[in-house]
This record gives structure tokens, C-alpha cells and sequence, in this order.
């Protein structure tokens, strides 16, 4: 009879790193002859009763596998959409699923939403373990998540690439980056990029302040730009229209064109930075925290999210995490060093 069961489950967008952390988990639960269950599509999977046994054969292999061996869903147990459309409650069906299973613990690999589940299953009173992951970073209590640092790798190769090609045609290039509510990609990948302007939410632009950026470098005689925007990043002027229009990097290379004499082009680089093998700092990452995840298991600490706090992995309340978004502090040391190479932000 092994010692406890853990269920598992991957929810919100994918990301990097999610096989590293299922295989940390499942490796170390297996070494302290814990038995761990998937459950397919995240909370859904859990509502539904969809479970995968995962033995140790699950786990070869997978550490360098993007995605997730689980799936995933952004379902939420106190909201699940039905097949009408309609959403209903059915935490009472995940707890009673939990119970059915015998589990100790469930263990769920999330962002920002994914921890406000999660908290709610604790508050219906089952044992919850959550670990950090999302490309976006904003989880708060945690310094890093997992699937954060692969993306930013991506984001920055595209912008080396379009260095090239901007050169070569004298234009702007606008690369569009995931991002919401925080601009840690934009910024991360901007600065490790060397983007001429770095767009983010947290820092409302001026279009004059960006043109401005534009021409003082061809000014200076350098004939192209790399301007890194995030999804989320807004004008400091509300649009004159409400209505939902292009997205933010091809609204700027409009007003761009039609204010500046500047030949402007716009790369959108979507899900491609969601996509294939995780960095080795994010499998590290992902093995650390899934390792740790498993410590305080052993030890029953729970309802709990194991972060990042320097080296270590430590656990912080759930209560503390739900709901909670990490930002860019506007003095964080990335802006200013950002500022101090002559990186604009629109500002
Ligand atoms: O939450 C991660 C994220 O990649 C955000 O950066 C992005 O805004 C969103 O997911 C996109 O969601 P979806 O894959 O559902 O279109």
C-alpha cells in the first residue's frame, strides 16, 4: 500500500516546462513510494473524473516535451461551461471525485487563475498543492515561474532575426508579445533583444513619445528600429473608439505610418512562444519546484504554492497568492537598466 496518493492536474495556457514539473513530481513521488494520477484537461478532468494512471513509464522522456502530457483547459470547477453554453458550480462533483479517489492531495500547475482555483478547492476542504507556472510571470509570491524564461528566449531570437531584416529594408519592426496585464516578456526580451522602445501595460505610452524615439535614431543616422510591444500595453490617452480593433502592435504601425514618413512592419508572434522544448533554466526550474512539491507533501504541509525566493523553493499561504497579480514595479531594476541603454518607453 503506497504511503499517500497525489492527483495531479495542468491548468490555464500551456507552457514549457509542464512535462519537466509532471516528471519531477511523479519521479520523486515514485522515490518516497507515493502513486500519483493524472487528470486529464485540467479542473475539467477533475469535475469529469477523466484520470490517467501515471507510473514511473510515464515519465521517460518527457522532461524536454513542451506542452502537456495531461492537457489542459481553462475550466474552472465553480464555473464549468456546460454543452448549452451555460456554466454551472461543480466543486461539490471535484470534491466528490476526490474523495472517491482516496486522494491526499491535489497537486495543480498553474498561472494567476489556476491558483484561484485552486485556492477555492481548499476552501471545500481539499489538501491543495499549486506550482507557478505561465510565459507571463505575474504570479505573485513567486520571483520566476516556469515556461517564463523559454519564452523570453523565443521573443529575443525573433527580435535578433528581425534586427537583421529591419536593417536591411531601413524600417521599424514592431514585434507583438504576450502579455495582459504585465510586461515581463516585453521587457525581458526587449532589453535581452536590444529593442529601441519596449512597450508594457504597466507604463501607459504617448504615440508623440515613441515617434519621438523613432526619429531621433535615424536622426542619429540609424536607419531601422525594433519596437517591443506587449499584447496589453495601452496609450496613456483612451481610444477614441471602444470598440475592440486591431491589436496593439498593428494599431501603433498604422499611427506610425501615418504620422511619420517611417515604412513600418508588424510581427505578431503569438503561440509560438507557448510552443516546444523548454529552456535547461526552465526544466531546472520545473524539476526544483516539482521536487520540492513533493518534500512538503511527505512533510503534509498543504494548501499551499511552492515559489521561488532566491535559491530556494519555498511554500507561501494560497490564501495569500489567490487573486493577486504580479507587475513590473516601475523602478524594477530591468526598466532602469532598460532606460539607462537609451531604451524608450513611450513614457
Ligand atoms: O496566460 C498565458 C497567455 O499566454 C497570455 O500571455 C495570453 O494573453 C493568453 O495566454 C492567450 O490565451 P489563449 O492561448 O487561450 O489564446
Amino acid at each position: 500500500m503506497p504511503q499517500k496518493l497525489i492527483g495531479i492536474l495542468t491548468s490555464g495556457g500551456d507552457c514549457p516546462g509542464l512535462n519537466a514539473a509532471i516528471r519531477a513530481v511523479g519521479k520523486a513521488a515514485h522515490a518516497c513510494d507515493m502513486d500519483v494520477i493524472g487528470f486529464h484537461d485540467g479542473f475539467r478532468g477533475l469535475v469529469e473524473c477523466r484520470t490517467t494512471r501515471l507510473g514511473m513509464d510515464r515519465f521517460s522522456g518527457i522532461l524536454t516535451l513542451g506542452g502537456t502530457i495531461l492537457g489542459t483547459s481553462r475550466d474552472k470547477p465553480q464555473k464549468m461551461p456546460l454543452a448549452g453554453g451555460e456554466t454551472m458550480d461543480m466543486t461539490a462533483v471535484a470534491v466528490d471525485n476526490y474523495k472517491r479517489l482516496h486522494l491526499d492531495v491535489l497537486v495543480c500547475l498553474g498561472g494567476g487563475g489556476t491558483q484561484k482555483n485552486a485556492y477555492h478547492l481548499q476552501e471545500a476542504g481539499l489538501n491543495v498543492i499549486t506550482l507557478p507556472k505561465t510565459i507571463d510571470n505575474d504570479v505573485a509570491y513567486t520571483d520566476v515561474t516556469f515556461g517564463f524564461d523559454t519564452a523570453m528566449t523565443i521573443a529575443a531570437e525573433a527580435i535578433d532575426r528581425l534586427h537583421s531584416t529591419a536593417d536591411s529594408h531601413h524600417r521599424v519592426i514592431l514585434l507583438e508579445v504576450m502579455g495582459h496585464n504585465a510586461g515581463w516578456l516585453a521587457l525581458g526580451a526587449g532589453v535581452a533583444g536590444g529593442a529601441d522602445v519596449i512597450l508594457i501595460p504597466e507604463i501607459p505610452y504617448h504615440i508623440e513619445s515613441v515617434i519621438e524615439a523613432l526619429v531621433d535614431r535615424y536622426r542619429q543616422g540609424k536607419r531601422f528600429s525594433i519596437v517591443c510591444v506587449a499584447e496589453g500595453a495601452l496609450p496613456a490617452q483612451a481610444p477614441e473608439s471602444e470598440e475592440p480593433g486591431p491589436s496593439v502592435g498593428v494599431r501603433l504601425a498604422q499611427q506610425i505610418e501615418a504620422m511619420v514618413n517611417l515604412p513600418t512592419r508588424v510581427t505578431v508572434l503569438g503561440h509560438l512562444q507557448r510552443g516546444g522544448t523548454p529552456t535547461p533554466a526552465d526544466r531546472l526550474l520545473a524539476t526544483r519546484l516539482g521536487t520540492k512539491c513533493v518534500e512538503l507533501i511527505q512533510e503534509e504541509v498543504y494548501d499551499v504554492m511552492v515559489a521561488v525566493r532566491g535559491d530556494e523553493c519555498v511554500p507561501v499561504k494560497l490564501k495569500k497568492v489567490a487573486g493577486k497579480l504580479k507587475t513590473v514595479p516601475l523602478d524594477h531594476p530591468w526598466v532602469q537598466s532598460a532606460r539607462l541603454v537609451g531604451t524608450s518607453f513611450g513614457d
